[in-house]
């Protein structure tokens, strides 16, 4: 039996180590595949894994057919979007992520960027403070959870919109329900994005919502690019020289939205929410019991796909 841990980006040393003592303290064999440049790499060993630990690797129907002997794939971390979940289902894949484990990490760095906005990139400007600002948290899972929390410890007031959580699990938080997506844009100066990339969120952050937001307004994209509107974004950005856009998620248009909007727009060189020693342990030791508990016992919670 042989598990791969392919990672485009690596985890940190310490977690590839304590995944590696995991796969082979179950007596299967360790394969580990790191900062890979083309996709034939992957496609080489993946067609000798039997499972494959991935963080955003894309995993697409030409990686699936190419590998004959896979049975699972767990992407460590929260969002599956990179995982042709159809193609997996046909070939009897099972798909898992792991959710939660690197929530903190994310919604820390989401924060840092909420502070890098409101401090004009630290350029030596006099700026504002979180405390007291209305933020807007549009999606309540893991993440946002993680950031209402922290931002209490700002003395931010928090609103939160998420049609899929339960108001009460929200209002237990301390944290106020809005049932109107528009209602949170319109009421929040400040907002954080937590929702994962699918056919519904595609190109949803537009310039209609966008627009509702106050005065002195800050996007902070710790979630996926595919949820922007660019080309709208940008428009927008033109129009309201008071509007920040900080993102975890470089946009197709980084150089474009760097070159207009210097000062009020920043994005990190590569996606770094998850990118902590804490969480890239969470989430590889998490990625590795699933693998064990999968081919010794047949434990499938936290599948994803059908
Ligand atoms: C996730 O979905 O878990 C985050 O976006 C982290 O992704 P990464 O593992 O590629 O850093």
């Amino acid at each position: 039996m042989k598990i791969l841990v392919a990672t485009e980006k690596p985890f940190a040393p310490v977690a590839v180590e304590g995944i590696r003592e995991i796969i082979q303290g179950a007596g299967f064999g360790f394969e580990l595949l790191e900062k890979y440049t083309d996709k034939n790499s992957l496609i080489e060993v993946v067609s000798q894994a039997d499972g494959v630990i991935i963080r955003s690797d894309i995993i697409d129907r030409q990686v699936i057919e190419a590998a004959g002997k896979l049975k699972i794939v767990v992407r460590a971390g929260a969002g599956y979007d990179n995982v042709d979940l159809e193609a997996a289902s046909e070939k009897g894949i099972c798909v898992m992520n792991t959710p939660g484990q690197n929530a903190n990490a994310v919604a820390e760095l989401a924060m840092g960027m909420m502070v890098y906005a409101v401090r004009n990139m630290f350029n030596g400007t006099s700026g504002t403070e979180l405390k007291g600002k209305a933020l807007g948290i549009h999606a309540y899972g893991n993440v946002g959870r993680n950031v209402a929390r922290i931002a209490k410890g700002f003395g931010m007031e928090i609103y939160a919109y998420d049609p899929y959580c339960k108001p009460e699990v929200i209002e237990r938080d301390g944290v106020k329900v809005l049932t109107s997506v528009e209602d949170l844009y319109k009421k929040c100066q400040i907002v954080s994005l937590h929702i994962p990339a699918t056919e519904e969120t595609s190109k949803s952050i537009n310039a209609d919502l966008l627009g509702r937001m106050p005065k002195n307004a800050v996007l902070v994209n710790t979630a996926r690019k595919e949820v922007i509107d660019e080309t709208s974004l940008m428009m927008l950005m033109e129009n309201r020289i008071d509007f920040k856009y900080i993102t975890d998620i470089m946009p197709a248009a980084d150089a474009k939205f760097a070159e207009k909007f210097a000062g009020r727009y920043y994005s990190t060189p590569k996606k770094m929410g998850a990118q902590t020693a804490e969480a890239n342990i969470n989430a590889g030791i998490a990625a590795a019991k699933q693998i064990v508990d999968f081919f010794k016992e047949g434990n499938q919670t936290f599948r994803v796909n059908p």
